[in-house]
């Protein structure tokens, strides 16, 4: 049986704030499977940084606290190991690229120099084979000459080729998984279009493992096989992409979709009322349920757990006590609205 590259079970994770005890992370439960790639959406605050800072061990504790979970990576609870276990781990077997390449680059060292300290850190090779496969990865990248841009320093490219560069360092030690956190969204939509198209060949030629954290369903549904929504630190739908965007399960999921201007079609644009919801003093049912037109008496009681639709394909998974496509059936003035 192949076993999963990630198998995240139950992690909670709250920060300690003077106002109260804030929820960031809910009884957080999923798996990855080795070449998949993952698109999370959800909108701002839903815990998809904060999950990965966790996984990584990059979150300030405090402010932050780890309730409870594990967190598997090829069988290792990430959460049981030492700072330097971890950090062994991360830029070799997990690759990370962030937002804001002008915050994470070192802008007083070359682009080479920066490249090779990664590489020579895990991989142990000497000057010149470090420089080879530097160059060999800004290459891959799509990076035009990329010998001469060793010497370069990151004010000398533009937003888009430095986001390359911090692509090229997350993939440098050939990682087993690359966690990508939001990081096209600060690109124009021609450099993003390439940087999607470059990680869509990488993963079909090095067959890496991919979480892919975004705002964009697009970019989702053009790299992903597997979408995640979010939603107040929890799961509220996942599944393969398409039975999700033809058929969602999730009202929130559906909220999203009916708000972009290419699904909405004919029909006006959904606009989700409300606001999203106090995390220090969240609902006490499903989180989204306030904002949901379609929500039961339920909804505002239990929290639903996250369970196979039945009449969808396997791994088509949601958080619901409603049948969407019955509610939405039965009050079109919602829908059509
Ligand atoms: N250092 C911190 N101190 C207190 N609360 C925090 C801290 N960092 C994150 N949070 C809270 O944790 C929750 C989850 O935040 P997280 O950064 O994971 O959201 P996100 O889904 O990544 O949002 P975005 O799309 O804006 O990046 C939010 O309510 C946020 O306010
Ligand atoms: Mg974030």
């Amino acid at each position: 049986m192949v076993e999963p590259v990630l198998d995240i079970r139950n992690l909670t994770v709250v920060f300690d704030t003077p106002a109260g005890t804030l929820h960031a992370v809910n009884d957080l439960s999923y798996t990855l499977m080795p070449g998949e790639t993952l698109g999370i959406v959800g909108e701002s605050g839903s815990g998809k940084s904060v999950h990965v800072l966790t996984m990584l061990g990059l979150l300030p504790c405090p402010p932050a606290r780890i309730v409870s979970g594990e967190v598997l990576f090829r069988g290792r609870d990430l959460l049981a190991l030492s700072e330097r276990e971890l950090c062994d781990i991360r830029g070799a077997e997990i690759g990370m690229v962030f937002q804001d390449p002008m915050s994470s680059l070192n802008p007083v060292l070359t682009i080479g120099r920066q490249l090779r300290e990664v590489i020579q850190r895990h991989a142990g090779l000497d000057h010149a084979q470090a420089s080879a496969r530097a160059v060999e990865l800004l290459g891959l990248v799509g990076i035009p000459d990329p010998a001469a841009r060793l010497a370069q320093y990151p004010h000398q490219l533009s937003g888009g080729m430095r986001q390359r560069v911090m692509i090229a360092i997350g993939l440098a030690c050939d990682p087993t998984l690359l966690i990508a956190d939001e990081a096209t969204t600060a690109l124009d939509v021609t450099v993003q279009a390439q940087v999607i198209d470059l990680i869509r060949d990488l993963k079909n030629r090095l067959g890496t493992t991919i979480i892919w954290i975004t705002h964009d369903m697009g970019v989702v549904a053009e790299l992903a096989d597997t979408i995640q929504v979010m939603y107040a630190g929890r799961i509220m739908e996942r599944g393969p992409i398409a039975p999700v965007f033809h058929q969602p399960r999730s009202a929130y999921s559906w909220s999203l979709l009916r708000s972009l201007p290419s699904m909405a079609r004919h029909r006006r644009l959904y606009q989700i009322p409300g606001s999203p919801p106090n995390m220090i003093h969240p609902p006490p049912g499903d989180p989204f349920a306030p904002r949901n037109p379609f929500a039961t008496p339920r909804c505002h009681r239990d929290v639903p757990p996250l369970r196979q639709v039945a009449d969808s394909v396997p791994g088509h998974q949601v958080a619901a006590w409603y049948d969407l496509p019955a509610a939405v059936a039965a009050h079109p003035e919602i829908a059509d609205a």
